[in-house]
């Protein structure tokens, strides 16, 4: 894989399992230190930083809060140091905003499940050991029917798509997961039958304080950039940063920036304290995917004709920033979670 030495260099510095006990090997810190984590590697790089977070938070987290003994030290421990990645499946070609319309399907035979269906867009897929699947055991039940489950890759039945090729982010992997009479034992059950609705959305709840960090990493680095490119760059017999048109944009670059990191951070610490965090979840994933759009923007207007071409990377955070607002909720998905649970709260 193109991020194997990242990956493995994250590994060891505990990076990859950051909330995850020492118990089952990870670095028992909390959500907050992975937070200003994801955001410091994002800043080099938003690949190495979305592949972090779904290892953390779409494949780790769900086993570590749903998970029985068992599975935790099967499917944590060997996911900790970066010798393997683990991915999360639940988008599909026909739904992605309405996740609980899952047409993939899971039936019991004898002591095994049987899987069928296409799941799309799955983040690390290509260099996953593991994906935490969701199915639907019951179709009549519509989003009470579906059930998570845990299915080591590869496996007989389950194959991988075409590497999606991408806008940004593009050294990590993307592709879809086919299962075609995938076979995995009854063990494999995360959670209990009917719950994977749940287990999928509170897990979505974390992962969005992850992908708010890569945006504020991504926004950080397109921020850097576009300061150093203003102090140096000299026009009409002065650097550019003393012309008040760059100093409105800096200022407002960094408002937005350092709005977005202060939601990112208490949603982060309401987590770490045990209170609810879904509707703070998605105002930082909001706030900071659409702070990272609007900086990198900004940027490339900073640096002219240089952020347009490869040789700086104002125009990679452009490239890179345009995926927040769509993966884990799209900012419209988020704005529905926010009215949602703010309507909740006036109504009592
Ligand atoms: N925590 C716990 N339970 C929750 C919840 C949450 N955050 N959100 C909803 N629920 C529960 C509700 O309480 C309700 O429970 P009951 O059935 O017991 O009453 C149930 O789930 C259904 O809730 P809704 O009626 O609100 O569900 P909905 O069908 O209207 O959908 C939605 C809500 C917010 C739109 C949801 O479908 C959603 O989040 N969609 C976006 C999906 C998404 O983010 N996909 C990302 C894919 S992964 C990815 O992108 C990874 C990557 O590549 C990096």
């Amino acid at each position: 894989m193109d991020s194997e030495h990242e990956v493995k260099k994250m590994g060891a510095l505990g990076l990859l399992a950051m909330d995850v006990p020492e118990e089952y090997k990870g670095a028992e810190l909390d959500y907050l230190a992975y937070s200003i984590a994801v955001e410091e590697i994002s800043r080099g790089c938003a690949s190495t930083g979305v592949i972090m977070s779904v290892n953390n938070s779409l494949y780790l987290g769900p086993i570590l809060k749903f998970g029985s003994e068992e599975q935790k030290h099967q499917w944590i421990s060997p996911f900790t140091s970066g010798d393997k990645i683990g991915c999360f499946a639940l988008s599909e070609p026909g739904n992605g905003s309405d996740a609980g319309a899952a047409s993939t399907m899971a039936r019991l035979e004898g002591s095994e499940w049987v899987l069928n269906g296409t799941k799309a867009w799955i983040t690390n897929a290509w260099d996953a050991s593991a994906v935490v699947v969701f199915a639907t055991t019951d179709k009549s039940q519509k989003h009470k029917g579906i059930s998570a489950f845990l299915v080591p890759m590869p496996t007989p039945g389950l194959s991988l798509g075409k590497k999606e090729d991408k806008l940004g982010i593009r050294a990590s992997s993307t592709a879809n997961l086919i299962f075609e009479d995938c076979r995995i034992p009854q063990a494999n059950l995360l959670g209990q039958q009917g719950m994977g609705f749940k287990i999928a959305m509170q897990t979505l709840d974390s992962g969005r304080i992850g992908i708010a960090s890569q945006a504020l990493g991504i926004a950080q680095g397109a921020l850097d950039c576009a300061v150093d490119y203003a102090e140096k760059r000299m026009s009409f017999g002065s650097p550019i940063s003393k012309l008040q048109a760059i100093q409105f944009k800096l200022a407002d670059m960094a408002l937005a920036l350092e709005s977005a990191r202060l939601l990112t951070w208490r949603a982060a610490m309401l987590k770490d304290n045990g209170k609810p965090y879904t509707k703070e979840a998605a105002m930082a994933k909001l706030a900071a995917s659409e702070a990272a759009t609007a900086i990198s923007h900004q940027a490339i207007q900073i640096l002219g004709g240089m952020g347009y071409v490869t040789e700086m990377p104002a125009e990679r955070h452009y490239r890179d920033a345009r995926i927040t607002e769509i993966y884990e909720g799209t900012s419209e998905i988020q704005r529905l979670v926010i009215a949602g649970q703010l309507l909740k709260a006036y109504r009592g």
